[in-house]
């Protein structure tokens, strides 16, 4: 795997405020990286210093292969970003805007126009085609926020929250979008503070809390740092007595559970693994079970792991 954006103790202050400490991480080329946090954790910063936007004050940090610092000029022509907060002149419409972002970027002629055309069916702009951008709605500001970078398709599309305020059926249309972009090429960034985003969308996930990588990896990865993070549900046809739970405890090798009546919950990892193997040996002892059921933790329980607060 070919890194795409490597940043090295990544610091930055505002004044006496320190927003990022000494961050470290790798993105890949091709993936879909995800920076996942609370409001205020860093995640606008840490792109805005990526996009050269705004300067580290120590550290450094590169972009396909190349420092933001010394050559931020050559890092730019790599680069797309979609705001967190969207703007555009008072006077342009939807497709002014796509038109002018294409033309900048330097796409012409009836590849521009045929990519702008199916951009906005599937995000379902055309009916706003000539609508002033200002006299928009927030989710639809969102949508050609996101679809000028769509339209652009960089080597590294940056998406900085790309889909709040966007109803659920624009949240698919956009994640589809930019699931096919990177199946292009692109190495996709985005920030949110959305799980259910995070988890569906993303290769890889960075969680960041108070400036601070707190852990990374693949969203199943992230979950199995939980200790014993599946919960696994088994309801027995009748009761159990101590020395059959005894029994199971010595044949199943598991003593994080908790029994109940006809119920018992197993705290596991890899419970889908796990599951097979439990209910064999139960069987083999002659315990009937009636009905399983596997609960995954979700990411918000991986960040309230970590930091004993909730994304929510
Ligand atoms: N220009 C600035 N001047 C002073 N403080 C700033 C500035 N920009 C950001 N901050 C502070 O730095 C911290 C990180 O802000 P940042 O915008 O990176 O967070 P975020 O993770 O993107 O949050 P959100 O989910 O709300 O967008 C916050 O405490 C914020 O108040
Ligand atoms: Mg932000």
């Amino acid at each position: 795997m070919k890194v795409a954006v490597e940043i090295n103790n990544l610091s930055k202050y505002y004044g006496s405020f320190q927003a990022l400490k000494s961050l470290t991480l790798n993105i890949y080329e091709g993936e879909i990286f995800g920076l996942l946090g609370p409001n205020g954790a860093g995640k606008t910063t840490t792109l805005l210093i990526l996009a050269t936007v705004i300067k580290p004050s120590s550290g450094n940090v590169k972009v396909m292969g190349i420092d933001v610092t010394k050559e931020p000029l050559k890092v730019r022509k790599n680069i797309g970003f979609s705001f967190q907060e969207p703007k555009a002149l008072r006077v342009d419409t939807v497709l002014d805007v796509l038109r002018w972002h294409g033309k900048i970027c330097g796409l012409r002629g009836i590849e521009l126009e045929e990519n702008i055309r199916r951009i906005m069916a599937n995000l379902g702009l055309a009916k706003y085609s000539g609508k002033m951008f200002m006299h928009l709605s927030g989710g639809l500001k969102k949508k050609v926020e996101v679809a000028k970078i769509l339209i652009q398709k960089p080597k590294i599309a940056i998406f900085d929250e790309p889909t709040a305020q966007v109803d659920v059926i624009g949240k698919h249309a956009i994640w589809n979008l930019i699931r096919e972009l990177r199946d292009e090429g692109s190495t996709i960034i985005i920030a949110t503070n959305d799980m259910n985003e995070a988890e569906m969308l993303c290769d890889r996930i960075a969680i960041i809390h108070n400036g601070v990588i707190i852990v990374e990896g693949k969203p199943e990865e992230l979950k199995d740092k939980i200790p014993s993070g599946d919960i696994l549900e088994i309801e027995l046809e009748r009761n159990l007595t101590r020395k059959e739970i005894g029994l199971m405890v010595e044949k199943i090798g598991i003593s994080n559970f908790k029994a109940t009546g006809r119920n018992i919950i197993f705290y596991i990892n890899r419970g889908e693994e796990m599951l097979p193997i439990i209910m064999e040996k139960m069987n083999s002892i002659g315990i009937k079970i009636k009905r399983t059921m596997i609960k995954e933790p979700t990411l918000d329980d991986v960040f309230f792991y970590f930091t004993g607060r909730t994304l929510r």
